[in-house]
């Protein structure tokens, strides 16, 4: 028998003689006003913007909420708008010492597992040029918007891993300037997560937890409206969507990622900017 004759004779044995394993897989169909029914979700930051918007989106589709903040006037406007169901905690993602308490917390609040955590809340200085970036700044965006979601995922990890049965899920709010090149500290803090999202889904996926980012374009809030409201909410020359997104566009988004509906969903980062980050060869350099 010819040497390639018993490698492929070999190869078959091997391929062949596995023993069979059956694989089952639940298929979730979106059933709109209730995908998140009974779910405990956690979101930092929830008390406005885009944070604030998914708490109401995730209430409506039966969700339970706990919002954090630093500003506690402003957490208790945003529950008494939002209603029944949404509790909240002052807290500050960037002192990381506090973060296992916290999570704790909300684990009391809820009397329950968190079953979703939302690692939104984030700050952007604009500092528009590598020059003006002072050290304090730049702490001060790494502080919360890297370090304070690093510390907050590793000890939301750690807690769900610790349970039997562990099932959760893990959502960075990343943005679209983590795909661009960037000299400023903000899209830098946003290229790290987007690493760590998918280092993070690689480690614990198989543990029956997923973790997703999505990363919005320019989306009205109080972060952008400095910039924003001179344009009219018209972007036409900045970006391809010629427009500015609105937080409900990306709490949509979020509700999906949350949902049962994305369970073969893991480490991506989702773009939620009409591809405003792919540079075409034709794209116009000015
Ligand atoms: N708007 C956009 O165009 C855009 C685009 C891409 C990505 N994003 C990302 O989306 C997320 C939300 O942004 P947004 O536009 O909704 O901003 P926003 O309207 O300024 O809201 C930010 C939220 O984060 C909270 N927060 C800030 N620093 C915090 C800290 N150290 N600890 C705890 N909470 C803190 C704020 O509450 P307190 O001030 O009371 O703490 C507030 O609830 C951020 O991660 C941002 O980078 C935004």
């Amino acid at each position: 028998m010819g040497v390639k004759r018993l490698i492929r004779k070999i190869a078959k044995f091997i391929l062949t003689s596995q023993p069979e394993t059956a694989t089952y897989v639940n298929i979730s169909q979106i059933n709109y006003g209730g995908i998140l029914n009974n779910k405990n979700i956690v979101i930092t930051g929830g008390s406005k913007g885009l944070g604030f918007e998914m708490a109401k989106k995730f209430l409506h589709e039966g969700a339970r909420i706990v919002i954090s903040g630093r500003n506690e006037a402003t957490l208790k406007k945003a529950v008494s708008e939002l209603g029944n169901g949404v509790q909240y905690i002052v807290s500050d993602v960037s002192k990381v010492e506090y973060v296992g308490p916290f999570l704790k917390k909300c684990e009391d609040l809820f009397e329950g597992s968190i079953d979703c955590l939302v690692s939104n809340a984030g700050i952007s200085l604009h500092e528009n040029n590598f020059e003006n970036v002072t050290v304090e700044g730049f702490d001060k965006q790494f502080n919360t918007n890297f370090r304070g979601s690093y510390f907050l995922a590793q000890s939301y990890l750690k807690m769900k891993l610790s349970e039997e049965n562990s099932s959760g899920q893990l959502l960075f709010i990343s943005s679209e300037t983590g795909d661009q090149m960037y000299d400023i500290p903000y899209g830098l803090t946003k290229a790290a997560l987007n690493s760590l999202t998918g280092a993070l889904s690689r480690r614990v996926y198989r543990s029956g937890i997923r973790v997703n980012a999505i990363a919005p374009g320019v989306t009205l809030s109080d972060m952008t409206k400095d910039y924003a409201e001179p344009l009219n909410g018209n972007l036409s020359r900045n970006c391809a969507s010629g427009r500015l997104f609105l937080p409900e566009e990306i709490a949509e988004v979020a509700c999906f990622l949350l949902s049962d509906a994305s369970k073969c969903i893991s480490g991506e980062v989702i773009h939620c900017n009409v591809g405003n980050h792919l540079k075409t060869f034709w794209d116009k350099v000015d």
